[in-house]
């Protein structure tokens, strides 16, 4: 893992707020809760702030977030909004557009890309020298692939038709960013956590089938960018009535052994969902089922991705405080049992602020009360959740 500039002084910060921490917990609680607390759009870091980021590069890891594209000053997670801009640039290591590099995004039709959104997005990132995710190459599912993708003629020869229809996404996106993205989610949610079973798109019913498309993406990408990491993401988690899931996935995996196509990574997207109140009783119950299957999954050699961290708050009251304690407690107690991985090194949150979560849209809580899925909330004020962040990573075990 290359250590850049920015990286080593990052490093060299945390180190000594490590050494610090280890001294005196509480100074570096006060130290890490005093984050970025302000109104919308404030500035001003207060002195001691020790960054998310700094906070990761002392173990050897990375800690980043999700952002978006957006018009200027566009209330949304995007870099032209000053306020998310600031507190992408003060807490992150790393980025990864939360939606721009999908084909519902780049592929208005069979002939055409329009990265004018995504590209915007890199060169803010590469002026910020952010280094970006691709997320990501197929969204293996009707309903996240184009609209003319499901409805498209494949004609006569639909198997090569469809095999050049995927290598041409896969290796335009590739060669466009090159060495600028060094890690891709290649294939995205393609296991049907109902049953375990592989999702079928237009695609892969012309070209022979899920594996043989899925199979294809890995390949081409592994061609197109050598230098990348390549990524099979999903969001199997930990909570009852994962089972299935998390059992396709592990299919998927082995068949990736069996066939020798060149994947290197679980990403474990990690959005977790509370299950009431005691946030330590909920971790003790599931930890075991979830590092059986991290260990089965790190047995067959793939290292693993935090990719997308946020937090649903469910089965806990609306006070605020009550919440934010025990998504706190939730957070800590999960990202315990990740990171003792030491494939772990790169922390993605799906968003720094309640403000933007796509939670709230997806699933609103019954009493109406306002999400708080994020490290930071709508008024983007530092969270117990990103001091429990803060104190997984500082516990951590340093990465060699
Ligand atoms: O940009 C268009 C806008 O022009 C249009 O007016 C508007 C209304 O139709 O839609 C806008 O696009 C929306 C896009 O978010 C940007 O806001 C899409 O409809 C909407 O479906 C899309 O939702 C995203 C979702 O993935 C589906 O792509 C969420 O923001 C995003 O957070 C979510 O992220 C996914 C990961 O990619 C994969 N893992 C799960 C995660 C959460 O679902």
């Amino acid at each position: 893992m290359e250590i850049t500039r920015r990286d080593g002084l990052a490093m060299l910060a945390g180190l000594a707020v490590t050494g610090c921490q280890t001294a005196n917990v509480g100074t570096a609680t006060a130290t890490t809760s005093t984050a970025a607390a302000g109104p919308l759009g404030s500035r001003s870091t207060p002195s001691g702030f020790v960054s998310l980021q700094s906070l990761a590069a002392a173990k050897g890891m990375r800690f980043g977030s999700c952002f978006a594209w957006g018009e200027p000053g566009a209330d949304r997670g995007s870099f032209a909004n000053p306020a998310y801009a600031d507190l992408l640039r003060r807490e992150c290591g790393l980025l990864v557009g939360e939606n721009e590099m999908k084909w519902q995004s780049i592929r208005p039709g069979p002939t055409s890309f329009d990265f004018r959104r995504f590209d915007a997005m890199m060169a803010w990132a590469d002026a910020n020298a952010l280094p970006v995710r691709g997320h990501n190459l197929l969204w293996h599912q009707p309903k996240w692939m184009p609209r003319w993708e499901e409805a498209y003629d494949f004609g006569a020869r639909p198997a090569r038709e469809a095999e050049r229809l995927l290598v041409e996404h896969v290796t335009t996106v590739c060669q466009r960013y090159g060495t600028r993205i060094r890690s891709y989610d290649v294939v995205n949610e393609a296991v049907n956590p109902a049953d375990g079973s592989l999702y079928q798109t237009a695609l892969s019913r012309a070209l022979g089938g899920p594996e043989p498309t899925i199979d294809l993406a890995f390949r081409t990408a592994k061609v197109a960018a050598p230098h990348a990491q390549l990524v099979y993401n999903d969001y199997m988690s930990w909570e009852p009535g994962n089972a299935n899931h998390r059992a396709g996935v592990l299919k998927l995996l082995e068949g990736f052994r069996t066939r020798g196509v060149p994947v290197d990574a679980l990403g474990v997207q990690s959005h977790i969902v509370t299950q009431g109140v005691d946030a330590q009783g909920a971790v003790r119950a599931l930890e075991g089922d979830w590092r059986r299957f991290l260990d089965t999954v790190t047995a067959m050699g793939f290292a693993l991705v935090i990719t997308e961290l946020d937090v649903r708050d469910n089965g806990l009251p609306g006070d605020v405080v009550a919440r934010d304690t025990a998504v706190a407690a939730y957070t800590r107690g999960y990202l315990d049992v990740m990171l003792d991985y030491p494939s772990v090194r790169d922390i993605v949150a799906w968003g720094m602020t309640d403000r933007y979560s796509w939670i709230e849209g997806f699933e609103p809580r019954a009493d109406g009360a306002r999400r708080r899925p994020c490290p930071y909330d709508d008024r983007f004020a530092a969270k117990p959740m990103r001091d429990a962040i803060a104190s997984a990573l500082s516990a951590a075990p340093a990465r060699r």
